[in-house]
Parts: C-alpha cells; sequence; structure tokens
C-alpha cells in the first residue's frame, strides 16, 4: 500500500486516509465516563496525536504501539496542535507496506559516517587507547551493525536511525577543531576514545527495530554505566590476546576513560555521577552538549509549522526561537524532492 500523505503536510480540515505506524497507544476514559484512545502516530517525517472516540474496546490489544495502521479521519487544529480524530482504523500487515516511508534515517550515508570513524582511530598514537577504539569499531561486528543503525536519542536529538553515528562523528570532528586550537593542555586520543564510547551504551540501552524505545537494560542501567562495563569487558579481552597490547592495559589509562564516559552528561542532575575532573571530560561534555543542542533546536525550527519568523513554544528549551532564513529554504526543498518522489527524511 502507497504512502500518499505525511504528517508534516497535514493541515487544519485535511481529510486523512494513509498508512502510519503508531508511535503510542493508551485507553483514557472522557468527562462523560466514555473510553476513547488516544494515539500518537508517525511516518518519516514527524508525528501527530490522534483520538478515537467510538468503539475504543475494538482495536485494544491491536492498535498498540509499533502497529502498522491505515486511517481514515479528519485532522483539526486542537488548543494550536494538530489532532486527527479517527474514524477508521485498520491494523496493516508489514509486508504490504515500505517501513522505509515509516522510520526516520540519517540524511548522510552510514557507510560514509562509519569511514570517516576509523579514519579517525588511524590517527590515534596511543596504542592502548587505539587498541579500545579498534576492539569495537574494526573487530565487533555486533557493536559496527548496531552503530550504523541506532538513534543517538528517543526524543531529544539525532532521533533517527543512525542519529547516533551522525552524533558521534559529528562530536569527534568538533573534538578535532579544539584539540587543534588548545592542543598543548589536552590528550587528543583520549577525547577520540571519548567521543566514540560516550554514548555506545546507548546501542542496547534503546530498542529501534521500528518506533524507538528504552530497554529494559536502559532503564535499570542507562548508558553511561553500560559503557563503563563495555570498556572493563573490552580492555579484559585485549589482555587475554597476546601480542593485542604492548602490555597490560594501563589503570590510569582505563580510569580516564571510564571518567570521561561516566562525566559526559556534565552534571549530577544529568545523571553523570562524577562531574567533569580532567580538562578532556569537560571538552567530551561540553562538545557532546554544543552537538545535541545544535541538532535538536535545527530539527525543531526546521519541523516548525508556524507561520512567520517566531517558532512555537520549544518545551525543552522553555522558549520561542526565531527561525532564520535557512528554515524556509530547507522547507521548501524537502517538499520539492516529495513532490519528486525522491526520499527525504526530514531533515
Ligand atoms: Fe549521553
Ligand atoms: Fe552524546
Amino acid at each position: 500500500m502507497e504512502k500518499t500523505q505525511y504528517v508534516k503536510d497535514l493541515k487544519d480540515k485535511d481529510a486523512v486516509h494513509s498508512p502510519f505506524l503508531v508511535k503510542f497507544s493508551a485507553i483514557a476514559t472522557g468527562k462523560n465516563g466514555r473510553p476513547y484512545m488516544n494515539l500518537v502516530l508517525c511516518d518519516k517525517t514527524g508525528e501527530v496525536e490522534a483520538r478515537i472516540w467510538e468503539d475504543v474496546n475494538q482495536y485494544a490489544g491491536q492498535v498498540v504501539r509499533d502497529a502498522l495502521v491505515l486511517v481514515e479521519g479528519k485532522c483539526q487544529s486542537y488548543q494550536g496542535r494538530k489532532q486527527v480524530v479517527v474514524g477508521r482504523i485498520q491494523v496493516l500487515r508489514e509486508d504490504t507496506l515500505n517501513l522505509k516511508d515509516y522510520i526516520p534515517e540519517s540524511s548522510v550515508d552510514p557507510e560514509d559516517l562509519y569511514r570517516k570513524l576509523l579514519g579517525r582511530i588511524e590517527e590515534m598514537q596511543d596504542p592502548y587507547y587505539r587498541a579500545l577504539a579498534e576492539s569495537v569499531l574494526r573487530d565487533d561486528q555486533e557493536i559496527i551493525d548496531g552503530f550504523k543503525k541506532a538513534p543517538a536519542a528517543k526524543s531529544l536529538h539525532h532521533a533517527y536511525r543512525g542519529g547516533l553515528l551522525e552524533h558521534v562523528v559529528s562530536v569527534t570532528r568538533l573534538l578535532d577543531l579544539v584539540s587543534a586550537h588548545y592542543g598543548k593542555w589536552l590528550d587528543r586520543d583520549l577525547m577520540f576514545l571519548g567521543g566514540i564510547f560516550h554514548d555506545i551504551g546507548k546501542i542496547w540501552e534503546l530498542s529501534y527495530d521500528r518506533v524507538t524505545e528504552y530497554t529494559t537494560e536502559g532503564k535499570l542501567v542507562g548508558h553511561l554505566v553500560m559503557g563503563v562495563e563495555l570498556v572493563t569487558e573490552k580492555i579484559r579481552e585485549l589482555e587475554s590476546v597476546a601480542g593485542r597490547l604492548p602490555g597490560p592495559f594501563p589503570q590510569d589509562k582505563a580510569l580516564l576513560i571510564k571518567h570521561v564516559i561516566l562525566a559526559h552528561h556534565g552534571q549530577l542532575e544529568y545523571g553523570s555521577p562524577k562531574r567533569p575532573k580532567c580538562l578532556e571530560a569537560w571538552v567530551v561534555h561540553m562538545m557532546d552538549d554544543m552537538d545535541s543542542k545544535v541538532n535538536s533546536i535545527a530539527m525543531f525550527m526546521e519541523q516548525d509549522q508556524t507561520q512567520g519568523r517566531w517558532t512555537a513554544l520549544n518545551r525543552q528549551h522553555e522558549r520561542f526561537f526565531y527561525k532564520s532564513d535557512w528554515v524556509g529554504e530547507a522547507a521548501a526543498a524537502a517538499a520539492a524532492a516529495q513532490a519528486s518522489g525522491g526520499a527525504t527524511s526530514g531533515h
């Protein structure tokens, strides 16, 4: 079944007739005591809230997260936001659809990004740090595959397939620029390794076959600790193979990379058990923070539908943003590419 209507094009009073992916589904009770269904529908261009008011019980257990559904209804504006009022909804089989239409993905080729990251590793001088980087990105196929697919977050930044790799390549590029500027005070290899490892736990913290969700391991342990566990495991593996390292992995180097991972959220209230206590950890934190903020704000502006220069309220940053000229140009280019059948991912 063809995908003919995309979320970002839906306007007030539009008739809706198209397949979507269910991102969220819950049954609630209305003021009249009758049940209704709260949905978030999505495709590669964005997401939209939806409501089913009638015959809700027949959909329970079917119209669930990750289901692909054909929706017939109407788009309306509710409290300044788009909402689809569903008339009919029907669960579809995956083999009748092209999943790529429903899952946002990086606009950059993951193979290109992966080659760039391998290039960074080849620049590393320290044999211990370099071997540790190679043990994950050159030698561990499960990690390489996960890196190419994983998003960097559920919704905050780089929240699309391949987003983790895009984010990590971008962070290592920023670290390269910073080390050229402040080189005499910084251990470049430790920063590169920190850039590569800081979010690596997200490969297992999130599940991303369709809709991105936190895994149980992600909820209970989280990507910072999972990254440190991976470092411990990989060092043990490297030490067990004769000739793989010049000697036993130095303890201070192992502690420093673990610290960079644990400190990268910068503050205790953002989930770091330790605040940055060496310059490299602080710089990795700042470049990570910059890259995630620039990406999330740029995406927010690009997807904003408000007329004029100012965006709608950005809840994450608690402010309205001023839209520069490039925002309109990017939206026009995306619309033109879609009209000509090109596969844009909306960013
Ligand atoms: Fe992180
Ligand atoms: Fe990050």
